[in-house]
């Protein structure tokens, strides 16, 4: 295998879900047979992108157009994606989806044989490719064949702490070998971020315990800045208690929303799209049935029971299996009580179509990045898409940095900075353990940041989570040791959430408009005479700083 530990790698990917493998292998086709290397908290395929379900979308039916998925997916955004950014993803969409294929992923197929697609949210045309419900699965797996066969280097269960720049350029990190105990410099000559996202900061989430946002925190305190933080997305259907995703492929494959009456309720919210409205549509309308009593035990219902055993089977095996082994329900017999949850987070750390970052050497890729895609409200089946198209980009656009740059000096003190940094926090004796100050975060993030978001309650949020930004620095741990000290790892990841939550309760008091993921029950109509703009996010001493950015705006003129 290339490159070892402590060595020097052309590029350094942090992150090994879909975005980071993608960009992996991109990278190490590089005619220059660059070092490429991966690091990751966990094994590759433990990361969260494992997790997908419902699919992938790209236009590939006869009828369709990769235009028609650009003005879905910009409408579907509230306009606020740049489309400079959606038009490069929807076009390259299908190629993309045709070289997974070569790769080995089996989707899901036709009666004639060919990719199937089912309907998605937000979606004109059935544009979602699928293997089952367990799509994330297919890919990820696939995506880590590829990096064996290539022999990409993986530093295995290692958590990244801060990145190394020097005159203005990322040169690397350093990173705690989770495994052995210890700190390394590790020098690239481009770093790519591509580390998930942050719902964490949620109490209950669609999402792994790993996704604390650690990508978006190091490049925040690296200087970059991150870009429109307050679009959370919550998800319409999650399980009743876990919050386990039940897909949208659920209601994609046919599946009703149900109130206590037995009613069909869409049919007052989005009468033409009814349970295939956007997320932000169908998630709002579920929050109000059940505000306004017509839930049932704080959820509503998910039939499937019309699709019959033997679609279910076929279409929703893995739904299945979670609703009888966490809700005590069979989908085949009784409807599932699911609620919306936290599940994915809009914004992130600014890029530009090609991954670069506002610091030099410095990549970004999938969810930790926001170009922006998405806007105000990201559709079902583009996140997937947006790993694959724009994690093969960062690795192309760094490999071309990586050699055109020397290699990295030095880590100018940070190494022994970040050591008195750990040695700092394995002697805390504070109070509290990481987990409360994490579940006390949750709580608060959940009662005033959910989907209905005011001013009192944000302000109010606000002074809590930096209250908790100063306890997140005294948690006591327990484990003083070194090998697999999971209590270090949770202090640090815990530094990520509090850091980001601030930004998302920030940006979200700053933006008095409603718009997609973001509804204001005191601005309740959307404004883009004042609003039609990102937000940049820039770490300040006294707090997250606030700059506008312009939207970019090319064939789609908000309506
Ligand atoms: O519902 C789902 O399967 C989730 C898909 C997505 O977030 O893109």
């Amino acid at each position: 295998m290339k490159g070892a530990p402590d060595t020097i790698h052309d590029i350094l990917i942090v992150g090994a879900g879909l975005a980071g493998m993608r960009a992996a292998v991109a990278a190490q086709s590089d005619p220059a047979g660059l070092d490429v290397a991966v690091i990751s908290k966990v094994h590759p395929v433990r990361s969260h992108s494992v997790a997908a379900q419902g699919g992938i979308n790209a236009a590939l039916g006869a009828d369709d157009s990769w235009e028609k998925h650009a003005y879905d997916t910009a409408k579907g955004g509230l306009w606020l994606g740049d489309q400079d950014a959606i038009e490069a993803m929807c076009r390259e969409a299908p190629d993309d989806i045709r070289e997974l294929e070569r790769m080995g992923v089996i989707f899901s197929r036709d009666a004639q044989g060919r990719i199937a697609q089912r309907p998605f949210g937000g979606a004109g045309f059935p544009r979602t490719c699928y293997a089952a419900d367990r799509t994330g699965h297919a890919l990820l797996h696939a995506m880590y064949e590829q990096l064996l066969k290539r022999q990409v280097f993986v530093y295995e269960e290692w958590y990244v702490t801060a990145l190394i720049v020097e005159d203005g350029a990322c040169r690397g990190v350093v990173a705690w070998d989770i495994l052995n105990g210890g700190l390394r410099a590790i020098g690239a000559k481009a770093v790519i971020l591509a580390t998930g996202g942050c719902s964490r900061i949620y109490l209950t989430s669609t999402n792994a315990v790993i996704n604390t946002g650690d990508g978006m925190s190091m490049a925040y305190r690296a200087g970059a800045p991150l870009m429109d933080m307050e679009f959370i997305q919550f998800h319409p259907t999650t399980l009743k208690d876990t919050g386990i995703l039940i897909t949208e492929g659920a209601r994609g494959e046919g599946g009703y929303l149900l109130n206590t009456l037995g009613e069909r309720f869409m049919q007052r919210y989005a009468p033409e799209q009814m349970e295939l409205a956007t997320r932000s549509t169908v998630s709002l309308a579920i929050g109000t049935e059940i505000a306004e009593g017509r839930g049932v035990d704080g959820c509503i219902l998910l039939d499937l029971r019309h699709l019959g055993r033997e679609r279910i089977a076929e279409r929703l095996p893995q739904i299945r299996q979670l609703a009888v082994d966490f809700a005590g329900v069979d989908p085949v017999e009784s409807p599932i009580p699911v609620r919306p949850g936290a599940h994915y987070v809009m914004g992130g750390i600014k890029t530009s179509v090609w991954g670069e970052t506002a610091v030099p050497g410095l990549y970004a890729a999938g969810e930790c990045a926001c170009l922006s895609i998405h806007g105000a409200n990201r559709l079902g089946g583009n996140s997937l898409l947006e790993t694959i198209v724009f994690g093969r980009r960062a690795g192309k656009r760094a490999s071309e940095y990586a050699r055109s740059v020397p290699p990295p000096p030095g880590d100018a003190g940070l190494l022994q900075r970040e050591q008195a940094r750990i040695a700092g926090l394995l002697k805390n004796d504070g109070p509290e353990r990481p987990w409360q100050v994490r579940d006390e975060l949750g709580r608060v993030l959940a009662l005033h940041l959910g989907l209905v978001r005011k001013r009192d309650k944000m302000t109010e949020a606000l002074s809590l989570v930096r209250t908790l930004k100063t306890r997140a620095e005294r948690v006591r741990l327990e484990d003083h040791g070194k090998a697999f000290n999971t209590d270090l790892v949770s202090a640090l990841e815990l530094g990520s959430l509090v850091e980001l939550a601030e930004t998302v309760v920030a940006g979200a008091l700053a933006r008095e408009e409603s718009r997609g993921a973001h509804y204001r029950s005191d601005f309740p109509q959307r404004n883009d005479a004042s609003w039609l703009r990102h937000q940049l996010c820039y770490r300040a001493p006294d707090g997250p700083r606030l700059e506008s950015a312009p939207v970019t705006i090319t064939r789609f003129p908000p309506a």
